[in-house]
């Protein structure tokens, strides 16, 4: 049964864009610290603040009325949330009815555990960050991390039948010289590879312009190594791919610096708190959970319908001397 009632008006933005990605960050919190990502005594939202499963889901059943055929749950690290596999359970059920995919972007600390149920639940694809497979290296960047049960996640997941890509964000002088490693490993693993640029998210207490790596230095030097060509496999998020020559592994490359990638832009963000932001590079957003609580679904729409005319044309992130953090919000808030 398809949901999409044609009466009702797809979700497509200002610019004429359709917007049939939707990402939910169904927590802030995580087990990691990772450097560019969250501050080391970072304060967390207390429970009340949260949307409830039931409140995820039933906007999740809204915006897939809406057209949206995917949804990707990210934090946070969303394995963290105790009900996370009913909440995937619940959106499942539209799987084949209007929506296309539910994935997760995960850290990977927790797979060994959920793999399985994941699969269950109707998940085919999730991304799971792993920075270093050092494990030194891997606890310093995401301060006390133990790489060991990512390893061992990955493992669970590939045994449960779940496509693998790894998430690396590039850092110079952290794990810049693991990246050509990374991609061999990947190709062994069966796994694929995107690479992502630092985005100036939330303060951290650490200077990004000191780490932040272009990825077109990356490539020209994975080139060296093996010819990279351009395909057309495109997932849904912002990330270009390409043929590795004498490799199965596919590149993704995520340069929101380096190359602006807004105007093909489908997506659209549901913070753990419920609100709405159509950019991660932008403040403006509509507040979805004071409606729902005090309204219901029915004061929900017409702020879906204002958010969609607030979607920028495009983000404007810069990095730089003096330019730690361009937006306020961490990662972990807005959801990767
Ligand atoms: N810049 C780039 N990537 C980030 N991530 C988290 N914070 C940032 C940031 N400031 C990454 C995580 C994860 C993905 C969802 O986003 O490592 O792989
Ligand atoms: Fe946690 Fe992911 Fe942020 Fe690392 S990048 S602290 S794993 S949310």
């Amino acid at each position: 049964m398809d949901m999409v009632d044609p009466a009702r008006t797809a979700l497509t933005d200002a610019f004429g864009r359709r917007i049939s990605y939707l990402r939910i960050s169904v927590t802030d919190r995580c087990d990691l610290r990772c450097r560019y990502c969250m501050a080391e005594r970072m304060q967390f939202l207390p429970k009340n603040q949260v949307l409830t499963l039931e409140e995820i889901a039933l906007l999740a059943d809204l915006f897939i009325s809406r057209g949206v055929r995917r949804i990707r749950l990210t934090g946070g690290e969303p394995l963290v949330r105790r009900d996370i596999v009913d909440l995937v359970h619940r959106i499942g059920r539209h799987l084949g009815g209007g929506l296309d995919e539910v994935t997760l972007t995960t850290n990977g600390t927790r797979l060994a555990q959920h793999a399985q149920a994941l699969t269950d639940a109707g998940v085919r694809r999730i991304n799971v960050s792993l920075d270093s497979r050092d494990p030194d290296r891997f606890a310093d960047v995401t301060r006390g991390g133990d790489v060991r049960a990512v390893i061992d996640g990955l493992d669970a997941a590939r045994a449960a039948g779940l496509s693998v890509k790894i998430n690396m964000v590039a850092l110079r002088g952290v794990n810049e010289d693991e990246i050509l490693p990374m991609l061999h490993w990947c190709d062994r693993q069966g796994f694929d590879l995107t690479l992502i640029e630092t985005m100036p998210l939330g303060e951290t207490g650490e200077d990004r312009t000191d780490h932040y790596l272009p990825l077109t230095q990356v490539a020209e030097s994975i080139r060296r190594h093996h010819a990279l060509s351009p395909v057309a496999h495109r997932t849904g998020g912002p990330a270009r791919y390409h043929a590795v020559q004498g490799l199965k592994v596919r590149l993704g490359l995520i340069t929101p610096l380096t190359h602006n990638f807004c105007s093909d832009c489908n997506r659209m963000r549901m913070t753990c708190e419920g609100k709405i932001f159509m950019c991660l590079g932008h403040e403006d957003h509509v507040d979805l959970k004071t409606a729902l609580r005090e309204g219901g679904l029915a004061a929900v729409e017409p702020l879906i319908d204002r958010a969609l005319r607030l979607k920028p044309a495009r983000h404007d992130f810069r990095i730089g001397p003096g330019v730690s953090a361009a937006v306020q919000r961490h990662m972990s808030v807005t959801g990767g």
